[in-house]
């Protein structure tokens, strides 16, 4: 069965197992003239990879990107671009215990369920691992995007039953990589940081959600039903593990609002443009952007490989067994995740922006950093 692949027009098709070899990602539909660096790639690699924190697996994985295809002189050709990440910390020994005795509530049992047969080395394809090509996908999506004004930004909101109150766009730049928790108000994510350590201690880990928000994505994006933004951003964001919700706007506090409340009366912007005065829908109007920030939340539950004893069955021996996930696993989510969420969002409104036309799907002539056509007589593949 296939689920490798997301996107129309910017189509990211991804490989690799949790210890495998390498992870790899083939980005196809990246128009030409973006110019691009493993170095664009791996800053954001380098938010993402383990062992940033006592908060975070202490995997020791470098995530250094190479880009094999797709990149000539400095820029993008127009043709696929291929990058590969090499795993250089697995450690597949130890998961032998679980090969027919599956870790409780991961992707064990399922994975043989359907296949008959799994790679077990770290929770093999079902491993959050598989993030790391999104993330590569996603910076050269971002680095697009900033240049026709879109900005995607994510920090964590909630860890357990610690909330932070609302923080500005600014405040999300500013402060979300200032804490090892990418919470953006500083006194909250101290709490968090807190509360991981307690469950930490514990043998344990704890669940948390994670604010988004997408600006100047302009109106008019979104095809009606399955198409619409809302749907396949859904659809985006329901494929990063252990997300256990994502909503819009209001989200499910909707319930609770009456109509004559959350509708927003209709105005002029400034260019004369109908704009609803407020956005209690998250920038989402039957599912099509209003041109107005997109914004939302999502949840992702506790992680759950944990030290704290469980119980399971192996199904070769019929017999019951304790289970204890002893190691290097992250004891919370949300933090790990911030650019994974922003990857998404960045790779889902571009491939939009790019079937809607707003973005020359060939070449970025139009664009500021605009690519005048060399031939490099000294390149190999002109020779
Ligand atoms: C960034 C990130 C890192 C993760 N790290 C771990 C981990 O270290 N240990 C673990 O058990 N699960 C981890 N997960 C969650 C598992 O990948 C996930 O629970 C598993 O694939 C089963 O899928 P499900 O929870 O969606 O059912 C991580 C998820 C994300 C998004």
């Amino acid at each position: 069965m296939n689920g490798n692949q997301f996107g129309r027009m910017f189509q990211v098709t991804t490989y690799g197992e949790s210890h495998g070899d390498a992870m790899g990602v083939t980005v196809s539909g990246c128009p030409a003239g973006l110019e691009l660096e493993e170095a664009d790639i791996q800053a954001e690699l380098d938010r993402r990879k383990p062992g940033q924190s006592m908060i975070t697996t202490s995997r020791g994985e470098p995530d250094a990107v190479e880009i094999n295809s797709g990149v000539q002189d400095g820029y993008t050709t127009g043709t696929p671009i291929g990058m590969v990440i090499e795993n250089k910390d697995a450690r597949s020994g130890k998961y032998e215990p679980y090969v027919t005795a599956p870790r409780p509530s991961h992707g064990d049992f399922t994975y043989s369920a359907k296949f008959g047969t799994r790679n077990w080395g770290g929770g093999g394809r079902s491993s959050a691992r598989e993030t790391v090509n999104w993330v590569a996908a996603g910076a050269i999506a971002q680095k697009i995007l900033t240049t026709y004004g879109v900005d995607v930004k994510a920090h964590v909101n909630q860890i357990g039953d610690i909330k932070a109150p609302p923080v500005t766009f600014e405040e999300m730049i500013e402060n979300t990589e200032e804490s090892e928790v990418r919470c953006a108000h500083p006194e909250t994510a101290e709490m968090m940081r807190e509360q991981i350590d307690e469950y930490q201690t514990e043998g344990d880990s704890i669940g948390g959600s994670i604010y988004f928000e997408a600006r100047g994505v302009p109106a008019g994006l979104g095809a009606p039903r399955f198409d619409s933004l809302s749907s396949r951003l859904g659809k985006a964001m329901f494929s990063i593990p252990a997300t256990t919700s994502v909503e819009y706007g209001l989200g499910h506090e909707a319930r609770e609002w009456r109509g004559s409340d959350r509708n927003e009366d209709w105005e002029f912007d400034d260019d004369g443009n109908p704009i609803p005065e407020g956005n209690t829908h998250g920038g989402l109007q039957g599912g099509i952007t209003t041109g107005q920030p997109i914004y939302g939340e999502a949840t992702w539950h506790a992680p759950t490989s944990i030290p704290k004893e469980q119980q399971t069955v192996d199904w070769e021996t019929g017999e019951k067994k304790d289970i204890q996930v002893v190691g290097r696993h992250d004891p919370v989510l949300p933090p790990r995740a911030v650019p994974v969420v922003e990857a998404i969002l960045n790779i889902t409104i571009l491939d939009f922006m790019l079937l809607d036309g707003r973005i020359n799907p060939d070449r970025l002539d139009d664009n500021p950093g605009q690519y005048e056509t060399e031939y490099h007589p000294s390149s190999p593949q002109n020779n």
